[in-house]
């Protein structure tokens, strides 16, 4: 597939901004509580180090890795490819995506996520597909809503490309 350029949807300075609001937010919301923040490899990789470089409470940094059938993307298999390295358990944990489209991965995660016995678990997404699969509930911080195209940037990738673009956008 040949890639034209790019419109960009959410610039660098954008990004910044809404980050930082939502870790003022998180500040409050994790307050005085063992707050573990887990970031779901490899999309999330860039927002989460803004993220946790924002939020002002201690917190711990884990992560996770989740692979899907790319075959077959909406009935396919999706496997635990890695798992947190620390004990969860009585913790306040903050699941960090890049995007939730149909939210089969999401689901996925926190099923897995919940075995473990977190105090709580929350939900920060970068991005938000409108796609009405309906499960925005699933998502406590949401950055921005996104139209129903492919994204790319500040993490997402295209045939793992485009990760490092500063900006986040979808190819004209
Ligand atoms: P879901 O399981 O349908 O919610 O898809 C979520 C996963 O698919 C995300 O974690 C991304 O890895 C990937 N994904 C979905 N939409 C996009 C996109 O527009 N750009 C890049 N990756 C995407
Ligand atoms: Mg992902």
């Amino acid at each position: 597939m040949k890639k034209g350029e790019i419109d960009v949807l959410f610039t660098q300075e954008q990004i910044q901004k809404r980050v930082a609001e939502l870790a003022r937010q998180m500040d409050d919301d994790f307050m005085g509580r063992e707050l573990i923040v887990v970031g779901v490899l490899k999309g999330a990789f860039i927002f989460m180090s803004d993220l946790v470089r924002n939020i002002k409470i201690p917190l711990a940094c884990d992560f996770l890795r989740v692979a899907s059938y790319e075959h077959d993307k909406n009935t396919g298999v999706i496997r635990m490819e890695f798992d947190t390295t620390q004990p969860i358990t009585g913790k306040d944990v903050l699941l960090v995506e890049d995007i939730v489209d149909s939210g089969r991965t999401l689901r996925h995660i926190l099923k897995h996520m919940e075995t473990k016995e977190p105090r709580s678990i929350k939900v920060a997404s970068l991005l938000y597909k409108e796609t009405g699969a309906g499960v925005k509930k699933l998502v406590d911080y949401i950055g921005f809503e996104t139209p129903n195209k492919y994204v790319i940037g500040y993490g997402l990738d295209s045939e793992g490309i485009y990760r490092s673009l500063p900006y986040i956008g979808a190819f004209k």
